[in-house]
């Protein structure tokens, strides 16, 4: 069920029975030569997508930028500031909710995303705003990183991961004729954290986090996603059954 799809007649006779709504987030940030720059929106929307399918939920419009700073050393990043995300986060919570949402659920694909959201909610709770707001990354549930640590071993690293790279490889194979395959050496790093942009161009040279993307295959893609949306869905389900006061 999708937002953009719907009238506010139906949205209205959907807050009759439901008052839950799932919000796709991601990043506009390289994903080494290997990804899509998309990836981090592209994996979370297609998850919440076929989550919000199969359970009969609205899933509003992707926010596909996220905090991405440590990624501007790359051509073609964007990121907000963490001032502007957590101000965008308030403003399109605060308007389901004042339209009758009770449960806020963003799902998300992008690390750099988790504080400034979470902040957001600490701030809307400030501001005493009734409602749950949850935040949930597929790619950080202990079930998905079961399957990729089977796939990968110790190289699904942190960032352009074979794991992510598979799903975006499943869902859009044609735009992956024209990206790299060329494996390179796995450095660890004690790194520290946030990250520059200078920072993270000097400890990552060609972007990725001590990952090997060009592992990355279709069918893989396949497996990580239905073990997401599965975990995820035994989530949502619990979720509903909670009551908001
Ligand atoms: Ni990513």
């Amino acid at each position: 069920m999708l937002l953009e799809n719907m009238s506010y007649i139906e949205v209205e006779a959907y807050l009759s029975e439901k008052d839950i709504i799932l919000i796709p987030i991601g990043s506009v940030e390289q994903h080494s030569p290997c990804g899509l720059i998309g990836t981090d929106f592209i994996t979370a929307e297609a998850i919440a997508r076929e989550v919000g399918r199969r359970m009969d939920i609205i899933v509003a419009p992707t926010l596909p930028y996220g905090m991405s700073q440590h990624h501007m050393a790359f051509a073609g990043s964007a990121t907000f500031s963490p001032e502007t995300m957590i101000s965008v986060i308030k403003d399109i919570t605060k308007s389901f909710v004042s339209h009758g949402f009770k449960k806020i659920v963003y799902i998300n694909g992008h690390g750099g995303n988790i504080n400034p959201v979470k902040t957001a909610f600490d701030s809307l709770k400030y501001e005493d705003t009734p409602g749950l707001f949850e935040i949930i990354s597929w790619f950080l549930l202990p079930e998905v990183q079961e399957i990729e640590k089977s796939l990968f071993q110790d190289k699904n690293g942190h960032h352009a991961t074979p794991g992510e790279v598979s799903i975006t490889k499943y869902l859009r194979p044609e735009t992956f004729k024209t990206k790299s395959t060329r494996k390179k050496e796995i450095e660890h790093f004690n790194v520290y954290w946030p990250l520059s942009k200078r920072e993270m161009k000097l400890f990552y040279p060609d972007g990725r986090m001590e990952s090997a993307p060009w592992l990355a295959k279709e069918n893989y893609g396949k497996l990580i996603m239905e073990e997401a949306i599965r975990v995820i869905m035994d989530r949502i389900r619990e979720i509903l059954k909670i009551t908001v006061v």
